[in-house]
């Protein structure tokens, strides 16, 4: 049981980047080499991003009218995560139970762009990544380590110093992670989305990842995925916050008992209810210097 065992590994380097210890080091050795078939989408974000949100998007939109059956579906089973275990399965690594995974198979990542399959680095299958603005991030990512048992979970000052230090920030340095992806936008097979646009205008973007995905599907059938992924129904659904799956439960907030959940606020701006004065020039003269060489901005209320 990887989620509660006590012999989890802690937090390790793999490239130099520090990841979770959700994340194998077994697997992401298999993601490189990985074959990519045509229609594989890889669902790539930054930690606390809105993956999940893009997971259930994508899902729904691949199932077409059968949305009610896939709604029965944890997340994490109908798009699983590339750089694990087989948690709730052979516990193998996931690269190799993948292999014989029927198609289309849909994928979470957090790896960096230059971690991907060289495959899809190379153009085949498709990447859909959703970047978050930097401050919700941060946010999002203090009270995910609150909840979570097997996260070390430092106080707000020192999980935000850690975040905006590149050597220990988690899943690489945000600064490096986002340009890298914000440079490969316009690649054939890349399709980049942004968090806060999908909270202003989420039926657009089910309408633009269906286009992607080279799906037709009918206003009715729009209005059913948009219907599932919006935040009070993904909260409520069993399948999207994390409740259905008694492991994961316990690893969340019936563990440390702190009554947060997976599916916790969904807001642009609750950075202003954390952040210090002093925090707030801290990061956002971090971001002036790094995102400087792009044109790559985001919403922050
Ligand atoms: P908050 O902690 O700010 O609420 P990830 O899936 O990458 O870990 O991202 C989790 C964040 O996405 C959480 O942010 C979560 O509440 C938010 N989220 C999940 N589903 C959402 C939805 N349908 N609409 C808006 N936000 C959503």
């Amino acid at each position: 049981d990887l989620f509660n065992s006590k012999d989890r590994p802690r937090p390790f380097y793999y490239n130099g980047v520090k990841f979770g210890p959700i994340h194998s080091p077994d697997a992401m050795d298999m993601v490189e080499s990985f074959e990519v078939r045509d229609d594989d989408v890889f669902i790539s974000a930054y930690l606390k991003s809105g993956t999940t949100w893009t997971q259930q998007i994508v899902s729904l939109v691949c199932a077409e009218g059968d949305i009610s059956e896939v709604c029965k579906v944890p997340i994490l089973r109908r798009t699983p995560w590339l750089e694990t275990l087989d948690m709730k399965g052979t516990g193998e690594p996931m690269p190799k139970v993948l292999k014989s995974a029927p198609s289309p198979r849909l994928m979470k990542t957090h790896l960096p762009y230059y971690m991907l399959p060289r495959q899809a680095r190379d153009g085949k299958g498709k990447i859909i990544y959703c970047a978050r603005n930097v401050k919700d991030v941060v946010v999002s990512w203090h009270n995910m380590r609150l909840m979570t048992h097997n996260l070390p979970c430092g106080t707000w000052e020192e999980n935000f110093k850690e975040f905006i230090t590149p050597e220990q920030a988690y899943n690489g340095f945000w600064w490096d992670v986002i340009p890298e992806y914000w440079r490969h936008k316009d690649d054939g097979n890349m399709l980049f989305i942004k968090y806060e646009d999908m909270k202003q205008d989420l039926r657009g973007h089910v309408v633009k990842i269906a286009n992607f995905l080279g799906k037709t599907l009918s206003d009715q059938r729009v209005d059913k995925v948009v219907a599932n992924c919006t935040f009070t129904a993904m909260k409520k659904s069993p399948s999207t916050n994390f409740t259905r799956d008694p492991t994961i439960q316990e690893a969340f907030s019936k563990a440390k008992g702190s009554g947060i959940e997976f599916i916790r606020k969904g807001e642009v701006g609750d950075w202003k209810n954390w952040f210090s004065v002093e925090e707030n020039e801290t990061l956002e003269a971090i971001h002036r210097e790094k995102m400087a060489g792009t044109d790559l901005t985001f919403q922050f209320e």
